[in-house]
């Protein structure tokens, strides 16, 4: 089969190589998918890069957790049924060697979800980690209906999602993103006000926005930058749902304004969320795909070959969507 791997860590164009490799057989428990198209996200270019090293599995990886394609085979224990299936596939290199950057990978069965009819591969491609921490970043928040949230980045792949999902569960929310124009990219998610992080009226303009009341609960792309507006903003016995803090790793924390205001703190990891939130986000998604009720946005598309120029657009940022390869 056609693929993508790199045997260390390092510079895209240095370290990406596309040639064949053997075409791997499902083993028991496992479904085999002939891969059409392939995301690349943040988690797999910082991997690539050797964010990790430890990490790191000897041997070589065929890089990309998300993919989507058709089930060709299966193995022991797999219901026949599946073969033919249209999947989107998730966490397929999560501690694993081989990924979605091929024309086949095997995983097991759970994480080859069903692709509706009316939704293509490019976008099923997307999927995986982008929909599914931005769903476990606003559910596990409870009932939100009528709730005040706060999407900071709403610019972004996952943000723009959180926006989504918290429209779909009755919130009333409000955006950030970092300039005019990403704001008006943002707006498009569907947020009812959409707001310049870079104000330095922040708070008072999400404080006004509420009447004063402040916010229930706070989806956060860029933790450590934000806890001071956080704090300011959020409700006695808010809650916040973080999903990376990359701009300041080690973040100093407001302790006290968020404890005399009771405030929980829920960092999210999409690959080790709890099975049960899994298979709930695999669900919400399925049925928000048939009804039509996800906005998606594919800022560009690559050929395998071009792999390395998807990752190094992924890694310069301020893409408007989900970079994805088209395989053949
Ligand atoms: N924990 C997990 O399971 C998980 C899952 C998915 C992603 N992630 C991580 O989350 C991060 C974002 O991923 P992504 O795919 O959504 O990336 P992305 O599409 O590049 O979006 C990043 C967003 O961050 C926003 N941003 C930057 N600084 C900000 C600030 N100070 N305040 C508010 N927003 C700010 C940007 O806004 P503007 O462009 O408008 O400035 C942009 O919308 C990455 O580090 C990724 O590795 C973690």
């Amino acid at each position: 089969m056609k693929a993508i791997w790199y045997e260390t860590p390092g510079v895209a164009r240095e370290v990406l190589q596309f040639g064949d490799r053997v075409k791997p057989e499902p083993g028991p428990g496992e479904v085999l998918v002939r891969i059409r198209a392939s995301a690349v996200n943040p988690s797999d270019v910082k991997k690539r890069a050797g964010a990790q090293p430890a990490g790191f599995v000897d041997g070589y990886v065929i890089p990309h957790s998300d993919g989507a394609g058709v089930i060709e085979s299966v193995g022991e224990g797999v219901s026949g049924d599946r073969v033919g299936q249209r999947v989107w596939v998730y966490q397929a290199q999560f501690a694993r060697h081989c990924g979605t950057c091929a024309q086949y990978v095997t995983l097991p069965s759970m994480l080859a979800a069903s692709l509706p009819e009316n939704t293509g591969y490019d976008i099923g491609a997307c999927l995986g980690i982008p929909v599914m921490t931005a769903h476990r970043c606003v559910f596990s928040a409870g009932d939100l209906s009528g709730k005040n949230v706060l999407v900071t980045g709403a610019s972004g792949r996952v943000g723009y999602y959180a926006v989504q999902w918290a429209k779909m569960a009755g919130a009333r929310v409000i955006a950030t993103a970092g300039s005019e124009e990403r704001c008006r990219v943002a707006a498009k998610s569907g947020a009812d006000e959409v707001l310049n992080y870079r104000n330095d009226h922040l708070v008072r303009d999400i404080l006004g926005m509420t009447d004063q009341a402040g916010i229930d609960h706070i989806v956060e792309v860029e933790f450590g930058m934000n806890v001071g507006t956080s704090a300011a903003v959020i409700k006695n016995r808010g809650t916040v749902s973080t999903y990376s803090s990359s701009l300041a790793p080690e973040p100093a924390i407001p302790f006290y304004p968020l404890m005399f205001k009771n405030v929980s703190v829920n960092m999210v990891l999409v690959y080790n969320m709890p099975d049960a939130a899994k298979e709930q986000a695999v669900e919400d998604i399925h049925t928000a795909l048939e009804q039509a009720r996800l906005c998606h946005r594919i800022a560009g598309t690559w050929s395998l070959e071009e792999t390395a120029k998807a990752h190094r657009a992924v890694e310069g940022g301020g893409m408007d969507g989900c970079a994805v390869i088209e395989i053949e």
